[in-house]
């Protein structure tokens, strides 16, 4: 068979093959488009979620006719001033949408030039071309394409329902709005309103992030800004901004998670690993944060030419950039400190709701001597263990000790410790409201906080035992145990071997306060085989903490004294992080007096 040149209508289609997937790809050409041609407003309208007919509609700098036709040819383009693949300042550089475009469906462009008289339309179909002849348009671009893939039914039968195809479309305009707060998206299917974005309002633009905060909660949910810190780090011409959610606030999958590179929407493992590195410590592995990250740098630092729907990049320096998204997330979730998530007190309150009327069953509650003396327990911790006194590392303060509780409330975040119920949670009252606090949870996360910031400076203090301790337990685990007895040493704790079938632990970390050394080695032993070999336990540190914080001092069931709850929360203030335990669970929960009133319908 002779070799021959293809046909132009194939060699587009082809190309059309590679970008043209489904309604949403024409959509995010044409959309793309329009904000490059500076439009301050794009409607976009489907029928039958954009299979029969996909219109997109801008107020654009426009073209005149001899750009109309060139614009649909193809590999020609406006937005490469210089021949060079490196500056590209817009989201088009290959002169190859249209053109695609036109191949697959029944393509017509109308647009009328700023400053220009009149305005004129152009179609294509099957390849062939008619126009450009004058037509009525009062300013800017609008593209239509009807009848996709008419030209290529084998395409035809991927298409979904009209439906999912709509959701994917609403899913590419969310990305690309996100990035233009100051541009307006309106969606239409079928004639109904399905998306409709305002511009950021001009009070809004002068604050820096505040436009983009308030778009970014108009497609992530008022949750997402309410619950978000901003971050603006720069490093070796690498801008990172945007916002990354509280860990509290998380999901099942990391569909949240929305990516730009200049501007430019895009998926990458590199940067996805990047985040889940960053709060690692933060959630559980199957649950994922909530973030929108906007990464900026000169264009010759990252190719954005090595995907054909551009949803991919390439950074020259990948680990720079991976560095710099670790580093920004965690000192911006570092400064909120001991903040958890306002969606925490609105699932409690949502939870309270229907049992207002209801006489809840008296819970067993202990009025708290602030002398630090004994209490009156409740029934629910009467089986639980004695009395052990709180660690001497732990009971520190770090901020002056409460006043009595005849002061007024004090200006403590967390308030001052008020009761301790069912052995488990402290009761606080603050200026203006409760707070509820998981004394488990919290002291999981302190011993976390502690044993990092001790492992990064001095190393962790430890504590010898008087006696050795020695722990029986089968070789299987005495040997999962010793093969990590260096590891464990940095940790705080010292062992080492005693017979087959036990080992002795002669110093534990100073930060578990008194705990049972007998059940910590066992539950330890269990987790590092478990982990298997291929970790170290620095890397699973939110595990081992999570264990050994479960046999220190502070553990459900355990009574505190009310200096000791009020050195809780002191110490919670101070910690990063310590909003939410090892798994992203709250551990402690807030209600403001005037939610409490609102539940006894007194406001
Ligand atoms: N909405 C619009 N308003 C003004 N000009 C437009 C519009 N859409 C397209 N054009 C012009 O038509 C040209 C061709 O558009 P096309 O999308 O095919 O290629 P591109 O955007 O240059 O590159 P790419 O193929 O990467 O998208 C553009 O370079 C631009 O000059
Ligand atoms: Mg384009």
């Amino acid at each position: 068979m002779p070799i021959r040149l293809l046909p132009a209508n194939l060699v587009n289609q082809i190309a059309a093959g590679e970008v043209i997937e489904r309604p949403a790809s024409v959509v995010k050409e044409l959309v793309e488009n329009s904000i490059d041609a500076g439009a301050s407003r794009v409607v976009v309208e489907l029928r039958e979620g954009g299979k029969s007919f996909i219109s997109v509609t801008d107020d654009g700098h426009g073209m005149r006719p001899p750009e109309l036709e060139l614009a649909i040819e193809r590999h020609a383009t406006s937005k490469l001033p210089d021949d060079d693949l490196v500056h590209i300042g817009f989201f088009g550089f290959r002169g190859e949408a249209l053109p695609s475009i036109g191949a697959v469906g029944r393509l017509s462009i109308a647009s009328r030039a700023r400053g220009a008289e009149e305005a004129w339309i152009i179609r294509v179909e099957g390849g062939m071309k008619t126009g450009p002849e004058p037509t009525a348009l009062s300013a800017g671009t609008r593209v239509e394409l009807r009848d996709l893939f008419y030209a290529v039914p084998a395409r035809l039968k991927f298409l979904k329902t009209a439906r999912s195809e709509q959701n994917a479309v609403v899913e590419i305009l969310e990305r690309l709005a996100m990035a233009h707060p100051d541009v307006a998206f309106a969606l239409t299917d079928d004639g109904r309103n399905v998306l409709r974005l305002d511009a950021a309002k001009a009070d809004l633009v002068d604050q820096p992030g505040a436009a983009q905060l308030k778009r970014l909660g108009d497609v992530m949910g008022r949750d997402f800004s309410d619950n978000a810190v901003a971050l603006d780090v720069e490093r070796e011409g690498f801008r990172l901004s945007g916002f990354a959610g509280l860990p509290t606030l998380n999901r099942a999958t990391s569909s949240m998670q929305y990516l730009f590179v200049n501007g430019r929407p895009v998926r990458d493992r590199l940067l996805q690993g990047a985040i889940r590195g960053a709060y690692q410590d933060f959630l559980a592995r199957d649950r994922h944060p909530l973030v929108a990250l906007f990464i900026d740098c000169p264009p010759e630092l990252v190719d954005v030419n090595v995907h054909p729907a551009k949803a991919e990049v390439r950074f020259q320096d990948a680990a720079l950039v991976r560095g710099l998204l670790v580093g920004g997330i965690r000192r911006a979730l570092d400064a909120a400190g001991h903040r958890a998530s306002t969606t925490v007190a609105g699932q409690t309150l949502a939870a309270l709701a229907p049992m207002s009327g209801v006489s809840a069953p008296p819970a067993s509650y202990a009025a708290m001597p602030r002398s630090g003396g004994g209490f009156s327990a409740g029934a629910a911790q009467a089986a639980m263990s004695a009395c052990a006194p709180l660690s001497s590392e732990m009971a520190r303060p770090s901020m002056p000790v409460a006043p009595a509780p005849e002061a007024a409330p004090n200006d403590y975040p967390l308030g001052t410790a008020r009761a301790q119920l069912f052995g488990t949670y402290v009761v606080a009252q603050t200026k203006d409201g409760i707070v509820i606090v998981d004394q488990h949870a919290a002291h999981e996360r302190l011993v976390l906080e502690r044993m990092k910031a001790a492992l990064a400076g001095q190393g962790v203090r430890r504590q010898a035992l008087l006696i050795p301790e020695i722990v029986e337990m089968p070789s299987k685990l005495t040997n999962a145990l010793l093969s990590r007895a260096a590891e464990l040493e940095e940790l705080g704790l010292v062992i080492e071997a005693f017979g087959n079938d036990a080992v002795a632990v002669r110093e534990v970390p100073a930060l578990l306060g008194q705990s049972d050394v007998k059940s910590l080695a066992r539950d330890l032993a269990e987790e590092i085989l478990e982990l298997g070999a291929a970790f170290k336990l620095k890397e699973r540190l939110e595990d081992i903490c999570g264990t050994m914080a479960c046999h220190g001092s502070v553990r459900a069931g355990r009574q505190l004294t009310g200096p000791e709850m009020d050195a809780l929360l002191r110490q919670m203030e101070a910690t990063p992080h310590s909003g939410q335990c090892n798994h992203g669970r709250p551990t402690y929960v807030e209600l403001k007096l005037s939610d409490i009133e609102r539940l006894f319908g007194r406001r």
